[in-house]
């Protein structure tokens, strides 16, 4: 008798999973991984044709039928909420949120709410989303929040919520404060929905040869030379997402921060809750005046 091959790892089918910034780097490869496991999964990018070719290339290679997009700028809350309500037009539950979108931004950039840009994008699209798609993942519960932040976060210098409409930083400053208010959000999040079946957690995927930066021009010509350089494939960075939004071991794990597929602390400002708080509220104050309605994220606190 010859011995046969070990079975395919189905281990995520009939689970439900949205994935950010999917159309490139750490973020295809989560989606490819997850769509080989088995799950539904639900990719998000700014254009209908990249999002078409990065699900032919899935398809391609897992054979899933189970794929689908939706399409939208992160940046936007106004798109964010339209996507929202999209994938719950189109779905009843989700059991994994996988926030991954973000960039780096070396020159000043509002988003189309007048925003800073890289906090637009890195901070408050993860927020917005989890949030407007926080009762669905309750209710498909065990359910999972991912977010992607950054042993960047480490050079944060934030000591309060930036105001937009004074003098900040750009640029790496900018990001790193950006890579804090994930975990701080992580953290705070992970609070307020404890026993609610829904974790969330927060990892740095390592430095990996990905588009990151592409939109610098010349910078960010070099920060791809260094990371192509330095850096590890996207399948390999995207290893620590798959296991937070996988492993059965991580059941009720929760407001935690991953490296290598590993808890490890985090900086010792990303653990201040009274910063927290301040930049919850803050978060709730500026996405309130955009038109989210705030009331049932409010008794979160
Ligand atoms: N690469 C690294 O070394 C590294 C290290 C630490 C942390 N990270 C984090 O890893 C995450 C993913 O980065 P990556 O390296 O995979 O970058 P990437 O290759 O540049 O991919 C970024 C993804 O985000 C999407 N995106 C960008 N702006 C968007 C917007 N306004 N609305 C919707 N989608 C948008 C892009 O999709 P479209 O262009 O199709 O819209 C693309 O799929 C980021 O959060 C980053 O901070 C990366």
């Amino acid at each position: 008798m010859t011995a046969s091959a070990a079975p395919p790892d189905i281990s995520m089918r009939g689970k439900v999973c949205l994935v950010t910034g999917a159309t490139s780097g750490i973020g295809k490869m989560t989606a490819l991984e997850l769509a080989t496991k088995g799950a539904t999964v639900v990719i998000v990018g700014r254009s209908q044709e990249r999002c078409l070719n990065t699900l032919a290339e899935i398809e391609a290679m897992t054979g899933s039928k189970n794929l689908d997009y939706l399409v939208g700028d992160l940046s936007s809350f106004v798109e964010v909420r339209r996507l929202s309500q999209e994938f719950l037009s189109r779905y009843n539950k989700l059991n994994v949120l996988v926030n991954n979108a973000g960039a780096i931004f070396m020159r000043k950039q509002n988003s189309p709410d007048g925003l800073e840009m890289t906090w637009a994008l890195n901070h408050f699209a993860y927020f917005w989303l989890s949030c407007l798609l926080l009762d669905v993942l309750k209710a498909s519960s065990p359910s999972r929040i991912v977010n992607v932040s950054s042993d960047a976060h480490k050079r944060a210098t934030m000591i309060e919520p930036p105001n937009f409409r004074g003098k900040m930083p750009v640029g790496y400053i900018t990001y790193a404060d950006t890579k804090l208010a994930n975990i701080l959000f992580t953290n705070q999040l992970s609070y307020s929905i404890k026993s609610t079946g829904v974790t969330v957690n927060a990892l740095h995927p390592g430095v990996v040869a990905t588009s990151f930066g592409a939109n610098n021009g010349l910078i960010g010509k070099i920060m791809q030379l260094y990371a192509s350089t330095l850096g590890v494939k996207p399948a390999e960075g995207a290893k620590t997402v798959v296991y937070l939004a996988t492993a059965p071991e991580l059941y009720t794990t929760t407001g935690k921060y991953f490296v290598k597929c590993k808890e490890v602390n985090s900086s010792r400002l990303s653990y201040d809750t009274k910063f927290g708080t301040k930049l919850w509220q803050w978060s709730l104050d500026v996405s309130g005046r955009l038109g989210m309605d705030t009331r049932r994220i409010e008794i979160l606190k």
